[in-house]
């Protein structure tokens, strides 16, 4: 769900499964239909999945959520096409890193066509506020940190591509010092409940 260029679409189905690939931006989808050919991709938005109830053993969402302003619509949608028992796995921007961005209204890009996508940030709390009334259970969280000597600490481009391209660029030993010693992103794994 909102699989972007199809990194996790790709992995996924070299393992066999059989995928469907959602997202709403056809130039992003227009990337893995070109090279995943045999894959179904659908256009459609996070809010109204272009899938039947039960659907689906496995929801995989990575890094988008952060776009979203409420999480309970969309994991209602996660949880309508999951099939009972069906896992969900989420990955998104961790507070501690994505609060040095700014939350973004959504807003025409440069061009004046493509709109910008919002940044949403949020504690971790509200992904079990929005999960756990729809049967939604935890089975796992972690909180990867961004490995040491990742990041340099002077900025060569004047919009680098990393996260932290905001105050990177005004001060690179502040942004570096910060997101190295913070998580970079959350990533969850919810069952949903066997009825
Ligand atoms: C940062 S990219 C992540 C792409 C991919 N999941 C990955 O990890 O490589 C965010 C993606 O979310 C998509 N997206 C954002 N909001 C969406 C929404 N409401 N419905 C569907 N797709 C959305 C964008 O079009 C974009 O492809």
């Amino acid at each position: 769900m909102a699989c972007g260029t199809g990194r996790h679409t790709a992995h996924l189905h070299g393992l066999g499964h059989r995928v469907t690939g959602v997202d709403a931006s056809p130039d992003m989808l227009a990337r893995p239909r070109e090279r995943l050919p045999d894959v179904d991709f659908r256009e459609a938005d996070l809010h109204r999945l272009p899938l039947p109830g039960d659907a689906v053993d496995t929801v995989v969402c990575a890094l988008a959520l952060t776009h979203v302003p409420e999480l309970s619509p969309v994991s209602r949608e996660f949880a309508r096409v999951l099939r009972p028992g069906g896992h969900l796995v989420i990955s998104d921007a961790h507070l501690l890193s994505s609060c040095l961005r700014p939350t973004l209204p959504r807003r025409p890009g440069p061009d004046g066509r493509a709109p910008l996508l919002a940044g949403y940030h949020r504690p971790l709390s509200d992904y079990l506020s929005a999960a756990l009334p729809l049967g939604l259970q935890v089975h796992g969280c972690v909180e990867p940190w961004r490995p040491r000597g990742f990041l340099a600490p002077a900025a060569p481009d004047p919009l680098p591509t990393h996260p932290s391209w905001d105050l990177h660029h005004w001060c690179p030993e502040a942004s570096v010092a910060a997101l190295e010693d913070s998580p970079l992103v959350v990533v969850w794994h919810f069952r949903l409940a066997a009825t």
